[in-house]
C-alpha cells in the first residue's frame, strides 16, 4: 500500500484499484486546525456547525459578509479540471472578502517539473493563508499540509475523498428530508437509505459520502456492477450493503446519489456502456416505478443520457443544482473556519 507522503510531485502515480484507500494520516494530522482533509476531520458537532454557519453566511448581508476575512490571502491550487469546486471555493473566499489566486497545473511551473511540495511552499513565501487543492494523486492534500502547515482544503484527491462534496450533499439532503434542522446527531438520518449508483471504484464523492453519512444513522446501499464495485465493498462497514439490482436499490431510496463514471481513471479497463445503461442508467421510468419521491443526486458534471437521462437530470425530483448552490454556503462556512485563528470557525 502507498504511504500518502509517496506521492511527492504532481507526476506521481494515483493510487489505483483500492476500494479502500489508505488509511488516514495518523496524528498528528491535520497539522493545522483549519485544514478539512477528510470528513473524519470532522466530529458532528464540527459538522453541525458548518452547516450553521453556512445557513448564517449566506443570509448575511454581502456588504458585511465582505469583512469577515477583508484581503486574507487564498490560493487554489488545481492539479485536475473543476467547475464547480474551483468556482464555488473561489465565490465563496471573494464573498467573505478574501484575495483569491488560481494556480492551474496547465499555466503554472507544475508543468516544467516543480514539485506539489515547492509549489505550496512558493504559495505560502506569496502570502497564502490557505490553499484548496484538488490533485490527482491519493493523499496529496496530507503532503501539502505536511510542508506548508498552512490549512489546507482538501478539493478532491485522486480516489480518495471530496469531503466539501459530502457537506454539501449533506445540506441538500437535509433541507429535503429534515428541513429546519439546527444540529445533526447520531439519529439525525436514522431511517434514510441513500443509494450512490455507479462508478464507486473510482469516486472520492462516494467515499466520503460512506464515511459521513452513516455516522448520522444513514444507511447507504452501494450499486454498481462488479467492475465499477469489487466484492469486497460488501466489507465497507455495518451501515453499507451492496446491492447489484438497481431496482432493488431504487426501492429502498429516499436519496439516490448518481455517479459519473470516471473515464479518466479507467485505464484500460474495458467496460460495456450499452450494458451498462440498460442495467444502471436512472431513467424516468425506472424512478417513476420504484423511487417516485426519492431524492435525486449528482455531484456532476454528468453526462446526460450515460448515467441519468435528461429527463431526469431535468426532473422534479433532480437536486442537482441545488447541490451545486450549496456548494457556495457550505465553503463559505469551510473557508472562514481555514482562517479562524481558534481553527473553529466564527471569524477570523
Ligand atoms: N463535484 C465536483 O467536484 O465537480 P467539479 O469536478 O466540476 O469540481
Amino acid at each position: 500500500m502507498t504511504p500518502v507522503w509517496d506521492c511527492m510531485n504532481a507526476s506521481a502515480t494515483p493510487v489505483r484499484r483500492q476500494l479502500h484507500p489508505p488509511p488516514v494520516a495518523p496524528s498528528p494530522f491535520p497539522y493545522n486546525p483549519g485544514s478539512l482533509l477528510s470528513v473524519q476531520d470532522l466530529t458532528l458537532e464540527a459538522v453541525s456547525h458548518i452547516l450553521a454557519r453556512a445557513t448564517d453566511l449566506e443570509n448575511m448581508d454581502p456588504l458585511v459578509r465582505d469583512r469577515i476575512l477583508l484581503k486574507r490571502r487564498v490560493a487554489l491550487l488545481f492539479y485536475e479540471s473543476s467547475t464547480r469546486t474551483r468556482t464555488s471555493f473561489e465565490l465563496a473566499a471573494k464573498s467573505l472578502g478574501a484575495d483569491t489566486t488560481l494556480v492551474s497545473s496547465l499555466s503554472s511551473s507544475i508543468e516544467k517539473g516543480e514539485t506539489l511540495k515547492d509549489t505550496g511552499l512558493t504559495l505560502r513565501a506569496l502570502g497564502a493563508e490557505a490553499i484548496i487543492l484538488r490533485h490527482n494523486s491519493s493523499g496529496a492534500a496530507w503532503l501539502l499540509e505536511e510542508a506548508t502547515r498552512l490549512p489546507v482544503l482538501n478539493a478532491g484527491d485522486g480516489m480518495h475523498e471530496h469531503p466539501t462534496q459530502a457537506l454539501l450533499d449533506l445540506r441538500t439532503i437535509l433541507t429535503h428530508l429534515r428541513p429546519g434542522i439546527k444540529t445533526v446527531t447520531a439519529e439525525t438520518l436514522a431511517g434514510v437509505t441513500v443509494s450512490i449508483v455507479g462508478d464507486i471504484l473510482h469516486s472520492r464523492v462516494a467515499r466520503s459520502n460512506m464515511l459521513l453519512l452513516p455516522r448520522l444513522g444513514a444507511r447507504v446501499v452501494l450499486c454498481g456492477p462488479k467492475e465499477l464495485l469489487p466484492e469486497l465493498a460488501a466489507n465497507a462497514g455495518p451501515d453499507i450493503a451492496v446491492e447489484r439490482s438497481l431496482e432493488a436499490a431504487l426501492r429502498q431510496s429516499q436519496v439516490v446519489m448518481m455517479l459519473r463514471i470516471q473515464a479518466e481513471r479507467l485505464a484500460g479497463m474495458q467496460l460495456d456502456l450499452e450494458q451498462y445503461k440498460a442495467n444502471y442508467q436512472l431513467t424516468g421510468q425506472r424512478l417513476a416505478a420504484q423511487a417516485s419521491s426519492a431524492v435525486v443526486l449528482h455531484p456532476g458534471p454528468i453526462i446526460r443520457g450515460l448515467e441519468l437521462t435528461a429527463g431526469v437530470a431535468d426532473g422534479a425530483q433532480s437536486a442537482i443544482l441545488e447541490q451545486v448552490r450549496n456548494g457556495v454556503a457550505i465553503r463559505m462556512a469551510v473557508v472562514e473556519r481555514a482562517l479562524a485563528t481558534d481553527g473553529k470557525g466564527g471569524g477570523a
